[in-house]
């Protein structure tokens, strides 16, 4: 565990002395940024939510719903930390507006469509979230943007293993039908990943100070993190 300071109302009131003295180009491009992470970790919420039914559905043990649960509430936290970091940069009040819920993402019941969902946004998605998160932790200078991307960081590392454990349980349950589906979604998803190619970043370097990944970096990340920890973890799961 690492120890974190989440930003107080003083932490939060230097960020903005100091966003005050960018460029305007540059602070509107982290505004957007930090408005469109929080916009992702609000819908992570509804997320974490569908999940706990399916979980009920499918008849998942205790531990995992609690679990889904927990992390449905470090996903409202994530959100409320990307809108003050939004809305700091940006000079105007950010926040969260009503989520279009789709009842269609309510149709997956059975163990193979529900493992295979889980394998795409938890096994990687929320690895790809956690790794990324650290790596952005590692680049920013600035302190409370470091400490939220290490809260983060930590949190995700968490609902990736929940994923993992989720796929563990469920290919155990469902034997072979459940397997198969879980390593072709593993096979989809890491070729789609292992094969994009590094873009060239202008100046994104610049924002990296800010704890914001560039589009060259995080390509480069995620290719990688496909074949140093998803591959060799799937290759446990199944053997
Ligand atoms: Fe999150
Ligand atoms: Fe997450």
């Amino acid at each position: 565990m690492i120890a974190l300071t989440l930003p107080t109302r003083d932490h939060w009131r230097a960020l903005e002395s100091r966003s005050a003295a960018l460029p305007d180009s540059e602070r509107c491009s982290i505004a957007n940024h930090w408005a469109r992470a929080a916009q992702m970790e609000h819908a992570s919420v509804a997320a974490f939510s569908r999940f706990s039914l399916q979980l009920l559905a499918v008849g998942a043990p205790p531990s995992l719903l609690e679990d889904a649960h927990r992390a449905a509430l470090d996903e409202i936290k994530h959100a409320e930390l990307c809108f003050s970091l939004a809305t700091i940069y940006a000079r105007r009040s950010i926040g969260p507006a009503p989520l279009p819920v789709d009842e269609r993402a309510l149709t997956s019941w059975d163990l193979s469509s529900v493992a295979v969902g889980t394998v795409e946004e938890g096994c990687v998605g929320e690895t790809i979230a956690a790794l990324e998160a650290q790596a952005a932790a590692e680049l920013a200078r600035d302190e409370v943007v470091r400490n939220v991307q290490l809260r983060i960081y930590e949190d995700e590392s968490r609902h990736a293993e929940l994923a993992w454990r989720f796929i563990r349980w469920a290919v155990q349950i469902g034997g072979a039908p459940v397997r198969e589906a879980v390593r072709e979604a593993f096979e989809r998803t890491l070729a789609r990943f292992e094969c994009a190619s590094a873009l060239e970043g202008i100046h994104e370097h610049r924002l990296e100070a800010h704890g914001i990944l560039s589009e060259r970096r995080k390509h480069t990340l995620r290719a990688q993190i496909m074949t140093e920890v998803i591959r060799p973890a799937l290759v446990g799961l199944l053997a």
